[in-house]
């Protein structure tokens, strides 16, 4: 079995190191069952919003955000987890939430670091079999959250259900692996947007065979949704699923210079390289992916093809060649 943590050195360890490395999201909590609910209680027909929030400068439109978020009917709790440990506590009152008729209760988590780890920590607060894991500058409308949602939960829950998809490649030559962006292939899904199994927080926080890993994800700050990619794949034997729907991305450089404000999604997929293509970053994910794949011993990622879309469903995709692509991408 994968998944087999060893319990006799986490209990030894864990009293000693964890006062001095984490305070409040302490990982030995998080792994503790006993601090998380029965995950046979967990609702299996709602999901729960995690929105990353570092930038001072970004608030308001977090704030946004998590509002939209949460008079969603699907959503059944928005958590903020705030990674900037400077931030005074005043600065994010406003952003917290009861609630009201109609309004799921928006809270805010305060990181005890910046990690990046940290946004798949297994937390109490979380009370849904799905969760939706997103950063705080992307928008998707309520209808693409609920075909998500449903697409995961067609696939049983095993999958990642992504909204932004890369690709690993081999590079020969090097006998490395590249990140790269195919139209009609892919094996990663990036956490801009991901739905996936709460399990999979657990799989990815205690499991004690990725804490190299998890050392390289802080070293680079970068890289933690291609390392739950790896998780998700080796877990379910199964690539992730993209799905086709309406997304703002306010982090995407073409809202800058007008863009920003005049409304309106766009369908994604035809998302252009921006910011964090650039080849220094591209570099460094290619990486992570072939440090990962030597630090496990085994590479998981699987491709997938095509993406699913309301409506036309699986007509979406176009048999090519012997491969399903994209039915816009075939000339
Ligand atoms: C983090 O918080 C500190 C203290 O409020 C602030 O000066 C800094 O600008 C914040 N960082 C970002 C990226 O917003």
């Amino acid at each position: 079995m994968w998944w087999k943590p060893p319990r006799f050195l986490l209990l030894l360890l864990f009293p000693l190191v964890s006062p001095l490395l984490f305070s409040s999201d302490s990982y030995s909590d998080a792994c503790d069952p006993r601090s998380l609910p029965d995950p046979l209680t967990l609702r299996p027909d709602r999901l729960t919003v995690l929105i990353n929030g570092y930038s001072e400068a970004r608030l308001p439109l977090l704030h946004s955000l998590a509002a939209s978020y949460a008079v969603q009917p699907l959503v059944a709790a928005v958590l903020v987890l705030w990674g900037n440990t400077s931030t005074p506590a005043a600065a994010l009152a406003s952003l917290a939430s009861d609630g009201g008729v109609g309004s799921a209760p928006i809270s805010v988590i305060r990181q005890s670091s910046a990690s990046l780890n940290a946004r798949f920590l297994p937390r109490a607060g979380i009370r849904t079999r799905a969760v939706a894991v997103c950063d705080d500058d992307v928008e998707v409308d309520a209808r693409t959250l609920a075909f998500a949602f449903s697409v995961w939960d067609s696939r049983g829950g095993a999958s990642l259900v992504g909204l932004f998809a890369r690709s690993h490649d081999l590079d020969l030559e090097q006998r490395r692996w590249i990140y790269a962006m195919h139209p009609d292939r892919y094996s990663i899904v990036l956490t801009k947007f991901m739905i996936l199994g709460t399990d999979y927080l657990r799989r990815y926080s205690c499991w004690g065979r990725l804490s190299e890993a998890q050392q390289l994800v802080d070293r680079e700050r970068n890289c933690e949704d291609i390392l739950m990619n790896f998780v998700a794949a080796k877990e379910s034997g199964a690539g992730p699923v993209l799905v086709g729907g309406r997304v703002r991305d306010w982090g995407d450089p073409r809202n800058n210079g007008g863009g920003v404000g005049d409304g309106g999604g766009r369908v994604v997929g035809i998302e252009r390289v921006g910011l964090s293509a650039r080849s220094g970053h591209r570099k460094k994910r290619g990486d992570c992916i072939t440090e990962f794949h030597r630090m496990l011993g085994e590479m998981p990622l699987k491709y997938s093809y095509g993406k699913v879309v309301e409506g036309v469903g699986e007509q979406g995709l176009c048999e090519k060649g012997g491969k399903l692509v994209l039915c816009d991408h075939q000339d």
